[in-house]
C-alpha cells in the first residue's frame, strides 16, 4: 500500500468525530454519506452489508451503532486497501470485513439484517466532468444502472424483514432506481431524509449536464444562478418471514 499520498479526513457526521485515511484514489465521504448515516437504524448485534463502501466510512458508522458484523465491498482496490486499514486504525478490524469485488459478488452465501446501498449512482458523463469518482467507478450512463443492479442482487442477501438504506437523487435517473426498488419492496419504502444540494457551477453548466437535463434523465432546480439537485434517503424493508 502506497501511504505517501495518504491524508487524514475527519468525519464529523453521525457517531463522529473520528478520522480516516484517504488518497485521491479513494472516494471521499460527501453530503450523501452524511445523510445516509443519519438515516441508518441498526440494532445491537445485527449483520450489515455496506455495498460500495469506499473508505469504509459507513461501515464504521454501522459498527459504532452496534452492528455485530459488517461486510464492506468495493470494486476500487485502493478503496478496499484503505477501508481495511481504516478499520484497523479505528479498532474495528474484528467487526468490519472488507472485500474487493462488484456489488455482492464477494459475499456468496452471506445474509444480512441491513444493506447500506450507497453504491455509485451518478451518470458516467457527470462523474467524468466532476472527478468525484476515483478510478471512474461511476453509476452507468444514466446513474441508475449500478444502483438497479445492486437492488436486484440485494434481496438474496437480506433476511426476511431485512432493511436496505438507499440514497436516490434527481442527479440520476431516479425514477428507474425507485421503480426497481418498488418491484422488490413494494410499499414498504419510507423516505427518511431529503436535502437540496448545490451542483458546482462548472458541472451545472457543462454540456453533459445540459444534455442529460434535455433528455429528462436529470432534473435540477434553478435558484437564481444556482443549480440544485434533490437527495433523498429511503428505508426499504422486506416482508417478515
Ligand atoms: C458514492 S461512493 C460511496 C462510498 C462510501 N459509501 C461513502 O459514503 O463514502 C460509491 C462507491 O461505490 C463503488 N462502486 C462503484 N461501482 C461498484 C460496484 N459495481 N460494486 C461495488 N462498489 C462499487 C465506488 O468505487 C465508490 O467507492
Amino acid at each position: 500500500m502506497d501511504l505517501s499520498r495518504a491524508r487524514e479526513y475527519e468525519w464529523n457526521g453521525r457517531v463522529g468525530p473520528f478520522t480516516i485515511m484517504l488518497t485521491d484514489g479513494v472516494f471521499e465521504p460527501t453530503h450523501t454519506s452524511r445523510e445516509v448515516a443519519e438515516g441508518l437504524n441498526i440494532n445491537p448485534g445485527e449483520t450489515v452489508i455496506d455495498v460500495g463502501c469506499g473508505s469504509g466510512v459507513l461501515s464504521f458508522v454501522a459498527a459504532r451503532l452496534g452492528a455485530g458484523k459488517v461486510y464492506g465491498t468495493d470494486v476500487n482496490p485502493e478503496g478496499v486497501e484503505f477501508a481495511r486499514w481504516n478499520a484497523d486504525r479505528l479498532g474495528l478490524g474484528h467487526v468490519v470485513d472488507v472485500r474487493e469485488g462488484s456489488l455482492f459478488d464477494p459475499l456468496v452465501g452471506v445474509k444480512a439484517d441491513v444493506v447500506i446501498g450507497d453504491v455509485s449512482g451518478v451518470p458516467d458523463d457527470i462523474a467524468a466532468v466532476s472527478g468525484w469518482f476515483p478510478g471512474g467507478f461511476s453509476g452507468g450512463p444514466t446513474g441508475s444502472e449500478v444502483p438497479v443492479a445492486m437492488l436486484q442482487a440485494a434481496e438474496a442477501h437480506l433476511v426476511p424483514g431485512g432493511r436496505l438504506y438507499l440514497p436516490t437523487g434527481s442527479i440520476q435517473d431516479e425514477n428507474a432506481v425507485l421503480a426497481a426498488a418498488r418491484k422488490i419492496f413494494d410499499d414498504r419504502m419510507q423516505q427518511l431524509r431529503e436535502r437540496l444540494l448545490p451542483l458546482p457551477t462548472k458541472i451545472g453548466e457543462s454540456a453533459v449536464v445540459r444534455a442529460l437535463m434535455d433528455s429528462g434523465v436529470v432534473r435540477l432546480i434553478r435558484r437564481g444562478s444556482r443549480l440544485l439537485w434533490r437527495l433523498r434517503v429511503w428505508e426499504c424493508t422486506l416482508p417478515p418471514a
